[in-house]
């Protein structure tokens, strides 16, 4: 691996403990303004931090996180379809290698949908970006997204699904955790890191399959609506570090986390 590509590793996965902690708030480019990412900078400002790296699109990184706060970005590369239309997975390569060289990113991140009528555009996508991006020393995360096929969250097709990533040059892989997430981490060459899901109000739940996935082989996490559509975001932030690099039980990570708000 050559320099390049070893900082950019170290600076997503610090060394230190071997995990990660990404905090993602690229949901905008496709579903719009999402609750509590109106304004993503004042949503991350006291977040960017706490996590390892901020996973954004590049409109969101210029227009709304200060260069000055210096978070690690994840790009997001792909993009194309909203909600709304008709083919949610029919998404292609917007981002050239000289713009997240611009933006000073660490890693860029793109989208496969693997058994969808869009898995060879979505996986040629990505063959594309590792062509394109290792030639500068940039990791491509891939995200084994599922659009609306929320029952797709089983092991056996996100472990294929993070094993044909990981074939085409994938250096990290994000997907869905699933109980016997072993199944996943030990057939994918490449680590594997735990995407959030729709949130819980439950801080407990995510804490305890957080645990149990970096138990059962994952880096680490890229989370978003579990921790800023959260009553206390910044408490939830510093429990799931805790949780991933320090190697905290839940239980007691969940002390950072505190009570609700009164009500009234
Ligand atoms: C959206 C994404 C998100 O980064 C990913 O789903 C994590 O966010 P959340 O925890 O809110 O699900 O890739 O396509």
């Amino acid at each position: 691996m050559d320099w390049g590509m070893q900082s950019r590793m170290a600076r997503l996965i610090p060394p230190e403990t071997g995990k990660a902690f990404f905090l993602a708030i690229d949901h905008g480019y496709f579903l719009g303004p999402t609750r509590n990412l109106e304004r993503p900078g004042e949503t991350v400002a006291d977040l960017t931090a706490i996590a390892d790296a901020l996973f954004v699109t590049r409109g969101v990184l210029r227009a709304a996180i200060p260069a000055e706060s210096t978070p690690n970005v994840i790009l997001r590369i792909s993009g194309g379809p909203s909600v709304i239309g008709p083919a949610l997975e029919n998404e292609q390569l917007l981002v050239t290698p000289e713009e997240a060289i611009r933006l000073d990113a660490a890693a860029v991140g793109i989208s496969v949908f693997v058994g969808t009528e869009h898995e060879t555009s979505t996986l040629k996508n990505l063959a594309t970006a590792v062509n394109e991006y290792e030639r500068y020393g940039i990791p491509v995360m891939a995200v084994t997204a599922v659009g609306k096929e929320l029952e797709k969250r089983d092991s056996r097709y996100l472990a294929l699904a993070s094993r044909i990533a990981a074939e085409l040059g994938a250096r990290v892989v994000k997907t869905y955790y699933t109980e016997d997430f072993d199944k996943i981490t030990s057939t994918c060459p490449v680590p594997v890191v735990i995407a959030g899901g729709p949130k819980t109000d439950d801080a407990l739940e995510v804490l305890t399959f957080v645990r149990d996935g970096i138990d059962k082989g994952a880096a680490g996490v890229n989370l978003g609506r579990n921790i800023w559509q959260h009553y206390n975001p910044v408490g939830m932030a510093l429990a799931l570090r805790a949780v991933i690099h320090d190697n905290a039980d839940p239980i007691d990570a969940l002390d950072l986390v505190g009570p609700p708000p009164v009500e009234g």
